[in-house]
């Protein structure tokens, strides 16, 4: 009999909890991290550099975030190809959110490959070519140049937004399936903080993807201590 990856409940429960622990408190530091360049590269360039005097930065980098990706994405799209999306006969708000997350969790399966080639090892042929790993002092300038690149941030946008939805709902599926939440008005106050948790990443995520192109990001320049001149990033690498 053909194993079904959606059923085989240790694997399903360790999909979930990775989902939250490492990788969601991963990106929750890594927004903040990256929220740094609100205040100019200095600013940026420094909270990297803390990052990578981490002393076994890259045992935790293996362990804590590569492998646990690796296993969330891949049992995810695993489970995605067994999946039955139901909007078709019952259209309600929570067929849609399913299959969202399924979408999101494919998408990002293919923008975390390409970001991490991207950013953290230099190696795409066209884009930039210098790892920030090992780099810390140009890192704000080789993402802003990459940002100067509409596409590029594009995809980027496309990508907190993508997180952004998936971690928040993913929080939501998490507290319903291991029985934190039952009751089904306790279930509709967790939905709703979900997504205003997905409203509030997404924004903060944004944000932080504009300040490499304009000091602060989208808010009053006013709110940040970044330096008041036009960010210039013509830096080639
Ligand atoms: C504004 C958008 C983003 C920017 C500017 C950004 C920036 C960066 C940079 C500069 C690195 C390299 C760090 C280093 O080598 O020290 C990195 C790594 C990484 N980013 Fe992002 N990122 C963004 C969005 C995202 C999103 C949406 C995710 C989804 C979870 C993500 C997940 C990762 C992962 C898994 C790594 C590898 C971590 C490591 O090697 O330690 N990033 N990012």
């Amino acid at each position: 009999m053909a194993i079904k990856f959606s059923k085989t409940f240790l694997l399903r429960k360790l999909h979930q909890i990775t989902g939250i622990v490492p990788l969601g408190m991963f990106f929750f530091v890594h927004m903040f991290t990256n929220s740094k360049a609100m205040n100019g590269a200095a600013s940026f360039d420094k909270a990297v550099k803390e990052i990578h005097d981490i002393p076994y930065l890259l045992l935790i980098e293996i362990f804590g975030i590569f492998v646990p990706l690796l296993f969330h994405s891949v049992y995810g799209v695993l489970i995605s190809a067994e999946a039955k999306p139901n909007v078709l006969n019952y259209s309600y708000g929570r067929n849609w959110f399913y299959v969202f997350q399924r979408a999101t969790g494919i998408f990002l399966f293919f923008f975390l490959l390409f970001h991490i080639l991207n950013l953290r090892f230099g190696v795409i042929p066209g884009l930039n070519m210098t790892p920030v790993a090992g780099n810390a002092d140009k890192a704000f300038s080789i993402v802003a140049a990459e940002f100067q690149i509409t596409w590029v941030l594009i995809v980027y946008i496309l990508g907190v937004l993508a997180t952004a939805w998936h971690l928040a709902y993913g929080f939501f599926l998490f507290a319903v399936d291991w029985g934190i939440v039952i009751g089904e008005k306790a279930q509709k106050v967790t939905l709703a903080a979900s997504l205003g948790l997905a409203l509030m990443l997404a924004g903060v995520g944004i944000n932080a993807a504009f300040a490499f192109v304009r000091p602060c990001g989208l808010l009053p320049q006013a709110l940040c201590e970044a330096p008041k001149k036009p960010i210039t990033s013509g830096t080639k690498f």
